[in-house]
């Protein structure tokens, strides 16, 4: 694929944005960013939509904070690979909006009632149901596509900074474990070439629901392959769908294999009851 943003300066500078100025995106900048979710062309076989939708600026879809006019929604089936997959493609979508001076927020509590009422796409009444107390999709593998996540597309606002940025500033906010924290086996470390580490490290930097970095590293094929899936029997008290965050570190790893020059094969699979990638160079 044609990466066209500049792979680790974009990586090192986005951070979540949880208050926005109530102004349009540039057209152009739209434009060009639909034109980019129209021709991303993925090392795998999917079926995840990205759709545009404008939004009210109350409170009412993203609860802490008012909408922009701009905002971008992930769709799939709800089975754990079709998540993942969002998350993969959701976040290489995302990079690119930032690279383009956008600012961007992964949600996935959303109010779903209100995301219908501005976009509509539950197939079913009963789907409005399956929402997690009105929020997301649901709790887990549930009916028919639906909306992953979604994000904002705007412009920061700097001083209507609310307490909830102003925590994760100080405390969540690209505060990440080290690589070799990551590792399922630590003693590997050693083993890694610097092209490996450098995609790791890209991979350590993705956003994750609540900061959780829940990704574990591992090694296959001496080495040629890197494993990307959360320990098993993985939970998080909050957030029900960790196998999104799980692509979106993928995608970081899959970038940063493509900075190097390589152009890996990649696979995913469910494997007792999570979902595992691999990126082979
Ligand atoms: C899949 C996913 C879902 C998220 N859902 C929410 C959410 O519902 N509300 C929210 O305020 N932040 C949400 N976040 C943002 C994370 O809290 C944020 O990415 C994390 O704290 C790391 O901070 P950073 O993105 O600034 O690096 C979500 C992130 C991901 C990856």
């Amino acid at each position: 694929m044609n990466i066209t943003f500049p792979i680790k300066s974009t990586i090192d500078t986005r951070r979540s944005a949880r208050s926005y100025k109530m102004i349009a995106v540039e057209e152009n900048i739209m434009k060009s960013i639909k034109d980019f979710a129209k021709t991303m062309s993925l090392p795998f076989e999917h079926g995840v939509e990205i759709k545009f939708f404008n939004a009210d600026p109350t409170k009412t879809l993203y609860t802490v904070m008012k909408s922009p006019p701009n905002n971008v929604a992930f769709i799939s089936e709800t089975d754990i690979a079709s998540i993942s997959k969002a998350g993969f493609i959701g976040e290489i979508l995302i990079l690119f909006a930032h690279s383009k001076g956008l600012a961007t927020c992964w949600y996935g509590h959303y109010k779903l009632s209100e995301l219908e009422r501005l976009m509509p796409h539950l197939q079913s009444a009963q789907q409005l149901k399956e929402s997690n107390m009105g929020y997301g999709y649901s709790k887990g593998v549930t009916t028919g596509r639906r909306v992953i996540c979604i994000s904002p597309l705007g412009y920061y606002e700097d001083n209507g900074l609310r307490l909830m940025d102003r925590i994760t500033k100080k405390t969540s906010s690209f505060k990440r474990k080290e690589i070799k924290d990551l590792l399922e086996n630590p003693n590997e470390y050693d083993k890694l070439t610097d092209d490996i580490l450098y995609a790791l490290d890209l991979g350590r930097k993705a956003p994750s629901a609540a900061n959780s970095q829940m990704w574990r590293f591992g090694f296959e094929d001496d080495f040629e392959t890197i494993t990307v899936a959360m320990p098993v029997g993985y939970k998080h008290f909050k957030w029900e769908h960790p196998d999104v965050d799980i692509g979106i570190c993928a995608s970081h790893i899959w970038l940063g294999l493509i900075d190097k020059g390589y152009n890996p094969i990649v696979t995913v699979n469910e494997e007792l009851g999570r979902v595992v990638w691999k990126l082979s160079i």
